[in-house]
């Protein structure tokens, strides 16, 4: 596995892959890599013969007050275990070499899809989220991205600044990895004490109990939101949004008779969970 610091570096690694007529798949991460990233990498490989990891955490999609000095750094770590997993490039660039014109030089913003939902509660992250990734597929010019649904409104973003910078690219997902409890991976898990630990899963089990109620009659969205709002509260998250949404784009939606995904994200002592859950009738979860 190569480890490039520089896209001049990554350039040429790439160039030799495309010259052995390679496809590249590109995943991009902030490093700590879990199971979930490892899902995202597998995924990969069965996508292109060539996969490039970028490990990068980026500043500029972490708003004031936020966890970006904090934000769990491992890269030797990672780097073993993206080289276990069959990885061909490790991508850790510096911010120099992202933002060489300082982080405001560029911004890339995606309209519609960006608003609400943790939109809201994080003004700025998408510009941030969209500019780095455009940064990253500038740099690398893989023939597909692989992204995962945890972060499902990310994925949607994603798609939409490919589709409009006409990036000829396709953005893949992967399915959201969870723990046997059902708790969904991601770094931020590391900040929970022991009892929020034990506390974390209800925020998948509310959804799921809440779309499982919807499916046994209640046909409104809003009644399902309220729902999944008060089984949270009741184990004792404090919800920051809890919403059913389209899910190609996701519009609001007044009934729930197509592909729906409900959203929700949620605090518990100081850290920041979120989670989603795809339903509807052509899943079986609601009648057609
Ligand atoms: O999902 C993440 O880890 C990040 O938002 C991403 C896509 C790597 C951009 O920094």
């Amino acid at each position: 596995m190569y480890t490039t610091y520089t896209v001049a570096q990554l350039g040429e690694v790439l160039a030799g892959y495309r010259r052995a007529g390679d496809r590249v798949a590109l995943v991009p991460t902030m490093g700590n890599l879990h199971a979930g990233h490892m899902a995202l990498v597998e995924r990969a490989r069965e996508l292109a013969e060539r996969v490039v990891v970028s490990v990068y955490v980026n500043p500029t999609q972490f708003g004031p007050g936020e966890d970006f000095e904090d934000y769990p750094r491992t890269f030797e770590a990672d780097r073993e275990r993206l080289l276990a997993a069959g990885a061909d490039v490790l991508f850790a660039p510096s911010t120099a070499e992202m933002y060489p014109d300082g982080p405001t030089a560029v911004t890339v913003s995606v309209d519609r899809v960006t608003e609400g939902l943790c939109g809201a509660g994080r003004p700025g992250h998408f510009d941030g989220v969209a500019t780095i990734v455009t940064k990253l597929l500038c740099a690398a010019r893989p023939d597909c991205a692989v992204f995962g649904k945890k972060d499902y409104q990310q994925w949607v973003v994603v798609r939409r600044l490919a589709r409009n910078l006409l990036l000829d690219v396709a953005i893949e997902a992967a399915p959201v990895v969870r723990e046997a409890d059902g708790l969904a991976l991601s770094s931020r898990n590391a900040y929970l004490d022991p009892a929020e630990r034990r506390t974390a899963p209800c925020l998948y089990r509310s959804l799921r109990e809440a779309v499982r109620a919807a499916g046994a009659g209640g046909r409104n969205p809003r009644e399902l939101e309220g729902q999944a709002w008060r089984l949270l509260e009741e184990c004792g998250l404090e919800p920051e949004y809890v919403e059913v949404r389209r899910r190609d784009d996701l519009a609001e939606v007044t009934d729930l008779g197509g592909p729906r995904v409900l959203l929700a994200a949620a605090h518990l002592g100081g850290t920041r969970l979120i989670d989603n859950l795809e339903f509807g009738p052509s899943d079986g979860t609601l009648e057609e």
